[in-house]
């Protein structure tokens, strides 16, 4: 199938309706495989917010809201997202998870983002969405403008895998049928080479195989999570 047509696919009504509800099932998945992570990274968003005198976390492609319950208590999220059908999802999940506060859904893409003005988010949150942002670079030097100085952009991602390995050449091999899966999400990007070359002043992160992740998603187990400071 050509690239056209996979992008027709992936951008009618009926595909993002699906993804939202397919991305309701599976983030529950992730989220039990991947709980000790996030909780590492969530429970230093606070003090890293503060460091910069407080405001709003911005997480951009928040999907269906997986993320809330991570947050902690008294955060104001604005939540970034392009597929107006996983709004209900963000809403409800808001509501499930009281002790933040759902300040803003921007609907719109990370490339652009020109509802958020220039220094004006305390920390920049996101999962599993470098993987599936048409232009990565572009995505970085965006959430380094919107950031106050000094501030965090914090990152879980599923990537590539290490080069020469059989799941490596794998996930390049099947990189285009795993985008009709995954709404044009990309199994084989090497999302920390644009982090350490997208100009922030600080970049940390570590590489782990997410075992618990199984048959389907055995292309989706090498993850990055970290840290990357404006
Ligand atoms: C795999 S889902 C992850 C959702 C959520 N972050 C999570 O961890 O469950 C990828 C998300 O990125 C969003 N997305 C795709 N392209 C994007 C872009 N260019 N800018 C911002 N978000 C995007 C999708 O709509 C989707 O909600």
């Amino acid at each position: 199938m050509s690239d056209k047509l996979r992008e027709a696919v992936i951008s009618s009504k009926t595909y993002k309706k699906g993804f939202a509800v397919h991305m309701n099932l599976f983030s529950r998945i992730h989220n039990s495989a991947v709980r000790k992570h996030k909780e590492d990274i969530f429970e230093k968003l606070k003090p890293c917010a503060e460091s910069v005198g407080g405001g709003d976390i911005l997480e951009i492609g928040a999907g269906t809201g997986a993320n809330f319950e991570f947050f902690p208590e008294g955060s104001s999220i604005i939540a970034l997202e392009p597929n107006r059908h996983m709004v209900p999802y963000l809403q409800e999940n808001a509501q499930k998870f009281p002790h933040v506060q759902l300040k803003e859904i921007v609907l719109g893409f990370a490339e652009k983002m020109e509802g958020i003005p220039d220094e004006s988010v305390a920390a920049v949150v996101c999962t599993l969405t470098l993987c599936s942002v048409s232009d990565v670079d572009t995505t970085l030097s965006e959430i380094k403008r919107v950031l106050k100085p000094g501030g965090y952009f914090y990152f879980l991602e599923h990537v590539a895998d290490e080069t020469e390995t059989w799941r490596n050449s794998l996930q390049r091999r099947f990189d285009k049928q795993w985008k009709y899966l995954s709404d044009g999400c990309s199994c084989s990007r090497e999302t920390w080479t644009h982090l350490d070359n997208a100009g922030f002043s600080t970049v940390s992160y570590k590489k782990f195989d997410l075992k618990e992740l199984i048959v389907l998603c055995y292309l989706m187990r090498p993850h990055l999570a970290g840290y990357a400071i404006k």
